[in-house]
Formats: structure tokens, C-alpha cells, sequence
């Protein structure tokens, strides 16, 4: 069985997992293994931008106010406060790494961009694809650096700790030293020891029907960390987009917020601008109030939709600055410049995760978890837009840091790691059944933990879904590996999750709406949502 040596690795390589790659690498050697090809990730979709703090009429107390407000009073105040200083640092690495911005005419400042429940305009973005740029340059940074070596269709299996080391102990604590990594080319599985594991796995749209995300958004980190026995918190705020294309061949492809702080408004199938209905700040309205309202909407009227209408944005505007959308409803027959587009909500972003302190560091040794798969504390019930490329870049930034002082005083991981055994395990070729267990996950998971919760909706889906996550425990047990199989695995017992961390949270607050206690309870207040560990095996 091969074994990899590293100081660092990296698991997933999105904008928190390179970030902190290419800084980490200044102090020893660091492995990134990657699902796909290196671009394919959450960041690569992130259209909108990266909130911070650059304009006049802009103050850090600002955005900290706006990042807690949306967060419904559990975001943690000093991470917050942490986020948003350190931002303007973050950004201008960026740019010293070669990311293009867009600029004002003038070109001396970044053209700030605005979005739900910003006070100003504070949205650093690179047209409508700012993901796609910032992971450009991040990868071209990581491809050159020579201490940095990528596997890419590399699917990490599981953690290693103790509990995989021969000589040592459960009782002598839980320290990480690195992973079991299944290499798709040549379908064997290799050890990556280091000294330091960081995952950056991204999120979990995935456990969802329709979703945002890409294929890879499985969950891994967060399977991964649970099964190590990692503190995981707040799982139940799963962030519905308000605004993906409604198009039988589309798969929920996003409609950046971007457009409806250009201008463009919600109308229902009669043409009525309905957000009047449900807040003051109509569809710059905080993401959870606006996909819950449409939800209300399309429910109420037996709509399949809703529409926006950019027509308040103005022609010329709309190919110029969101050029990645015109052109991808082009595909679809569809001029946004002229048309009404059809929308719905999709799941878009886990607010909760892998518990963290300031510097990544989980209640695992030597584990850090930066960027969606973490919970830092920064988006407490409801994100606020444009804040996750920025929460990844700083966190993934003072993870490294910490790694600076760190590294020296950790021994190498053990030689007595144990091989991989899969003896006993055969092909079944069973593409079927893995096929359909991933969809009923999917379509359980929305219809009944979606927008609007509800404990009777909620305890139906835990019983189906702990049925089918022992089946697919027993079908791993007995199957060699495929990413399908491990996949399934992992959304089977992240689905679970999100059930279990609903069902503790009796009230409604942000992202987490229940029919059976639709207020906000703060005499009983709920900080956080933690699970206990080895819920379920
Ligand atoms: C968007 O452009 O609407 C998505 C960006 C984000 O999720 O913050």
C-alpha cells in the first residue's frame, strides 16, 4: 500500500484549502488531494463577490452590525468582528496573486457591488464569476509552488487516528495524522500521513434535491469529521438560494443575488412585485426571508415559480456585467435582457460544520477545518451574502499562521498505521441501487427538511433516512470502493445530521423554520446546535 509523507494535507481545493496551501508551504510540504479536476468546486460557482470593507461611506462596525443581524443573534461576535477586519488584508492578497477585480471607470478603486441586507455597497466581485477568478489564480499559484504537490481525482475516505495506529490507544486522545485517500485512476487506496490535516471539503447542497452546488458538494469533510468523532455544530441552518433558473435542463443554476441588487424584482404570475407582502427591504430582504417568501408564494398560488424582472436593471447593463449568466440563459432560449426569468430557491450553503476556533483548529489534534465545511461561528442562523468566499479566505489565512508556529513541535504521524483491509469486500456492481438510495436521500431531504420545517415532516425523514443510511452501511461494508459508494455514504449520514440537529432546535430562527414553534424563542435560548457524539453509527 502506497504512503505519502507530508508536513500539510490538504483535503479539497477550494478557495479555503489553496489559500491556506499556498501560505502553509512556506513551512514544509504540502499534499492537496482533490475530488476532480482542481477547478471543480463550490468556489468556482460562487458568482456574487467577497463582502468587505473598502468603500467611503463603509465602517468595520457596519458590516459586523449587517453580518449580525442576518445571523439572527447566534453568530459569535468575535469572529465576526475577526472576518470583517481582516477582510481588506485578504482581498489585497488577491490581488497581489494576480486576481482581476472589476474595477470603477476610473480605475482606482474596486467597483463594490450590492446585495441582501448590506447596509452599503461593499461586494468585491470580478463581473458575475468572482469564484471562477479567485480559484484561477489560487490554482495557478498552487500548480507552481514547489513545495505543493495536487492529486487531483484523489477521494479521501476517512480520517486516521489513533484509532487506525497499532500501538497506540483511543485513551491517549484524538489526534488526526492525515487520511485514507482512494485514487481513482488506478482504484487502490493510499495513506496520507502529515502532521497537519486541514479540511477544506466545502459544503453539502449535494443531501439536497435541487441545489446550487456541484456534483462533488457530497459533505465529505463533514461525514469524515463525525465519523472521527470531531465536534460538528448548527447543521440545521442549510441556506436555500432565493434564486436559481427554473428549466427542466438548468439543474438549479444561479441567479446571482448581484441582480437584485442591480435593481431586478420578484413578481409572481400575475405580476405582482410580492416581496411588498413580506419586508420592508423587499428583495434585498436577508436570503432566508426572501426564499422563504417565494416558497409561501408559489405554495399559496400552486405556482411551479416565481419570476424576476430585470428590466429595472436596464439592457446594455446586463451583458456587460453579468455575462455568465446572459450567456447561460442563452443556452437556454432565454434573453434575460427582454425575458422574465423563471426562479426558484435550491440549497445553496451549510451555515453550521466542523467546530473551529478563531484559527481552524477542531476538537481534533492537529485537525483544522477552514471555509463551508467549518463552523466558525461567523453566519450563526443565516448568512449574509458574499460573506463565505471572505470567511474562507481569512480563516484558511490565520489557520496557516497558526501552522507557522505549530509545525516544529509535531512529531510524524506513526509507522504503524494500518493498510487498508479490504479483504471480503466485492464488486457488486450494483450501480442501481447506489443510483436510487442517492436520489431518495436527495428527494426526501427536500420535501421534507426543506424551507419550511415541521417536527412531524422531520421525524418522518429520520425514519427513512436511518433506514437507508444502515443500508448503505451494510452495502459499504461488503463493496470494494467507487467515489459513488463513498458519496452515498457520506450524504446518507449527513442528511441524518441535519434531521438530528433540527429536531434539537425547537423554535425558528434564520434558516431553521418549523411550523410547530414559529418564533424566534429566546427565553429558551439555543446557542448552539451540537450533536452528541456517535449519534449514530
Ligand atoms: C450569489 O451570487 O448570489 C451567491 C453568492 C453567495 O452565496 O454569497
Amino acid at each position: 500500500m502506497s504512503r505519502i509523507n507530508v508536513d500539510f494535507l490538504v483535503i479539497g481545493s477550494g478557495v479555503a484549502g489553496l489559500t491556506y496551501a499556498l501560505k502553509a508551504a512556506n513551512y514544509g510540504t504540502v499534499a492537496i488531494v482533490t475530488k476532480k479536476e482542481d477547478v471543480e468546486s463550490n468556489t468556482n460557482y460562487a458568482q456574487g463577490g467577497i463582502a468587505s470593507v473598502f468603500g467611503e461611506d463603509d465602517s468595520f462596525d457596519l458590516h459586523i452590525r449587517d453580518t449580525l443581524e442576518a445571523g439572527r443573534g447566534i453568530c459569535k461576535e468575535d469572529a465576526v468582528r475577526t472576518m470583517v477586519k481582516e477582510g481588506p488584508r485578504c482581498i489585497n492578497d488577491l490581488v497581489k496573486f494576480g486576481a482581476e477585480f472589476t474595477l470603477s471607470p476610473d480605475s482606482a478603486k474596486f467597483d463594490l457591488g450590492k446585495e441582501g441586507a448590506h447596509s452599503r455597497k461593499r461586494i468585491v466581485h470580478a463581473k458575475d464569476y468572482t469564484g471562477n477568478e479567485v480559484e484561477r489564480i489560487l490554482t495557478s499559484a498552487a500548480h507552481n509552488h514547489k513545495n505543493i504537490k495536487i492529486f487531483e481525482n484523489h477521494v479521501s475516505i476517512d480520517l486516521l487516528t489513533e484509532h487506525q495506529v497499532s500501538s497506540k490507544s483511543s485513551s491517549d486522545g484524538i489526534t488526526c495524522y492525515g487520511a485514507y485517500v482512494y485514487d481513482e485512476q488506478n482504484g487502490k487506496v493510499k495513506i496520507f500521513s502529515a502532521k497537519i490535516t486541514l479540511l477544506s471539503t466545502g459544503g453539502a447542497g449535494q443531501v439536497y434535491l435541487h441545489t446550487t452546488n456541484p456534483r462533488i458538494a457530497s459533505g465529505d469533510g463533514l461525514a469524515m469529521a463525525y465519523r472521527a468523532r470531531a465536534k460538528l455544530a448548527n447543521l440545521e441552518f442549510m441556506q436555500f438560494h432565493p434564486t436559481t433558473l427554473f428549466h427542466p435542463d438548468a439543474a438549479a443554476f444561479l441567479i446571482s443575488e448581484a441582480v437584485r441588487g442591480a435593481g431586478a424584482i420578484l413578481l409572481n404570475k400575475d405580476g405582482k412585485r410580492f416581496m411588498e407582502d413580506y419586508d420592508p427591504k423587499l428583495e434585498l430582504a436577508p436570503r432566508d426571508v426572501v426564499a422563504r417568501a417565494i416558497d409561501a408564494e408559489m405554495k399559496k398560488r400552486g405556482d411551479s415559480c416565481v419570476y424576476l424582472d430585470l428590466s429595472p436593471i436596464g439592457r446594455d447593463y446586463i451583458p456587460l456585467n453579468f455575462p455568465q449568466i446572459y450567456n447561460k440563459c442563452l443556452e437556454y432560449k432565454l434573453d434575460i435582457s427582454q425575458e422574465l426569468v423563471p426562479v426558484v430557491p435550491a440549497a445553496h450553503y451549510m451555515c453550521g460544520g466542523v467546530y473551529t476556533n478563531l484559527y481552524g483548529q477542531t476538537s481534533i489534534e492537529n485537525l483544522f477545518a477552514c471555509g463551508e465545511v467549518a463552523y466558525t461561528g461567523v453566519h450563526g442562523a443565516n448568512r449574509l451574502a458574499s460573506n463565505s468566499l471572505l470567511e474562507a479566505l481569512v480563516f484558511a489565512d490565520r489557520a496557516a499562521s497558526a501552522a507557522k508556529d505549530s509545525i516544529k513541535n509535531i512529531s510524524s504521524p506513526p509507522e504503524d498505521i494500518e493498510q487498508w483491509d479490504d479483504s471480503g469486500t466485492f464488486n457488486m456492481d450494483e450501480w442501481i441501487l447506489i443510483a436510487h438510495d442517492r436520489d431518495e436521500i436527495r428527494k426526501i431531504m427536500w420535501d421534507y427538511v426543506g424551507i419550511v420545517r415541521s417536527d412531524f415532516r422531520l421525524i418522518r425523514a429520520k425514519r427513512r433516512i436511518d433506514m437507508i443510511r444502515r443500508e448503505v452501511r451494510e452495502f459499504y461494508r461488503k463493496t470494494a470502493i467507487t467515489e459513488e459508494l463513498l458519496e452515498l455514504r457520506n450524504i446518507s449520514i449527513v442528511a441524518q445530521l441535519i434531521i438530528e440537529s433540527a429536531l434539537l432546535r425547537k423554535e425558528s430562527r434564520g434558516l431553521h423554520y418549523t411550523t410547530d414553534y414559529p418564533e424566534q424563542n429566546d427565553q429558551n435560548f439555543l446557542g448552539e446546535t451540537v450533536l452528541p457524539e456517535r449519534l449514530i453509527d
